[in-house]
């Protein structure tokens, strides 16, 4: 069967993001549905039955993360939409929010409904001006048209949403650091169980979900779980927003089946690598993803497909390096970043992060040694599965597969004092010429 945009198919045609536009597609007929006719836990089942994998970056079921928030509490329950979305390389949900701001509300109501949530926050990223402003609009619309507030759909259930902005953190994309951002806190992740489903912002049972896995919502509603499952490979089914940034002819954000090829979406959609070069690397996931050489590129875009090959589709921000990419000063880019972003809490990534940053500066600057390679490792060794959350992973993960997979460059970069780009900075600093 010919795949049919889903998420982003009235992208780029005028007014799509208006709610006029959106109900003239059908837009609302599954949230409504939802909430006047449907059982919440079919929902769940039938959220389960899809398969849908979270979209943000660790692919949880989400129908099976949804069935852990405790049906009866006396407590209130809540929905917290990641609209953080800081990781490197990935701008899918930055596109979902300022085209089609009403997918994601229609995807809440469902959510809400299922798990019996009367109020959703949205945790959006503070440099998304232009995002912001579309969803505030398309919130005061939903509240004008009966889609939010009391009674919705003329049914006895309430839902409302508040929009929150971040401050610019990486680390507040992170759930337990976004809950407590969101709390007023300084936003510091917290050890995990208790998981937010059991407790979570304010301390009470809160569903945390990805933008576009909300997204998703309405068109499993429509075409059912069996359909949905036949979307790309069954366990990870569904339409899905690739984003492909750096090296190539025509960047962007491609919404195709789950499992897409990664050389097709690369060679294909991407319009291949730009200037007739040829391909080195890609990051499949977003930063935090372990590199793939360019011989490993041909594979499935999939949650087990991308494991199986050492990486990880995470946050599908996939970043494509061309031939004449120095490794060296690509990984430094990475590593100052995961060094700013670290909160600071726990001892491996606070120090592990600034390590990374220095002994990968040292080579590019031309004072590095042999034994920095190993070293390099040892530091990533002792940062992987020690900290309260998953950003000392995130910088480990880049950090060894790069010095792994292309050690020619960093030995080059040792040998012969240091880095092109920190060797034509000096240069032009003696007013000399470059090497490229
Ligand atoms: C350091 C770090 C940063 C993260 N940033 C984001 C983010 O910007 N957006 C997002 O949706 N998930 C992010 N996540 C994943 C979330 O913690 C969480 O798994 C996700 O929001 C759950 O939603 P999902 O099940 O719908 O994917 C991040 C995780 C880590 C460890
Ligand atoms: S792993 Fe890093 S970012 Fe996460 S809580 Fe610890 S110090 Fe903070």
């Amino acid at each position: 069967m010919a795949f049919k945009k889903v998420l982003t198919r009235h992208v780029g045609k005028k007014d799509c993001h208006t709610l006029k536009f959106y109900k003239k597609q059908g837009g609302y007929a599954q949230a409504e549905d939802a909430v006047k006719n449907q059982d919440p836990d079919a929902l769940i089942d039938l959220v389960k039955a899809s398969n849908l994998r979270g979209r943000g970056g660790a692919g949880f079921p989400t129908g099976v993360k949804w069935a852990f928030v405790p049906k009866h509490t006396d407590k209130a329950k809540y929905l917290v939409v990641n609209a953080d979305e800081s990781e490197p390389g990935t701008f899918k949900d930055r596109v979902l929010m300022e085209k089609n701001p009403h997918l994601l509300l229609d995807g809440i109501i469902i959510c809400s409904k299922a798990v019996g949530i009367h109020h959703a926050y949205i945790y959006i990223r503070g440099e998304f001006v232009f995002a912001y402003r579309r969803l505030l609009e398309a919130v005061e619309e939903a509240y004008s048209d009966g889609l939010l507030g009391k009674g919705i759909f003329g049914s006895n259930f309430d839902l409302d949403v508040t929009l929150h902005r971040g401050a610019g953190a990486y680390i507040c994309g992170e759930e337990t650091g976004m809950l407590t951002s969101l709390e007023g806190k300084r936003g510091e992740p917290k050890l995990k169980p208790p998981f937010p489903a059991v407790e979570g912002v304010f301390g009470c049972p809160t569903v945390v979900n990805n933008v576009e896995t909300l997204a998703n919502l309405p068109y499993i509603l429509e075409i059912g779980a069996d359909a949905y499952k036949k979307i790309g490979p069954e366990k990870c089914p569904g339409p899905k927003l690739f984003c492909v940034s750096g090296h190539v002819e025509n960047p962007g954000t491609f919404e195709l089946p789950m499992g897409v090829n990664l050389l097709e979406l690369i060679n294909k959609h991407a319009g291949g690598v730009w200037k007739g070069r040829s391909l080195k690397a890609v990051i499949p996931g977003g930063s935090s993803a372990h590199v793939l050489h360019a011989d490993e590129c041909d594979v499935a875009m999939d949650i087990e497909s991308l494991d199986e090959a050492g990486s990880m589709l995470g946050s599908a921000g996939i970043i494509v390096m061309d031939d004449s990419t120095c490794m060296v000063d690509a990984l430094l880019n990475i590593m100052r970043f995961y060094h700013h972003e670290s909160c600071g809490q726990c001892t491996p990534c606070r120090e592990g992060t600034g390590w990374l940053e220095k002994l990968v500066h040292r080579i590019a600057s031309g004072g590095g040694r042999h034994e920095d390679l190993q070293l390099i490792q040892d530091v990533c060794d002792r940062m992987v599965g020690k900290t309260i959350c998953a950003l000392a992973d995130a910088a480990a993960f880049p950090a060894e597969s790069i010095v792994k997979k292309f050690p020619e460059d960093f030995l080059h970069a040792i040998e012969q004092g240091g880095s092109p780009a920190s060797r034509n900075r000096s240069r032009a600093a003696v007013g000399g010429g470059t090497d490229v």
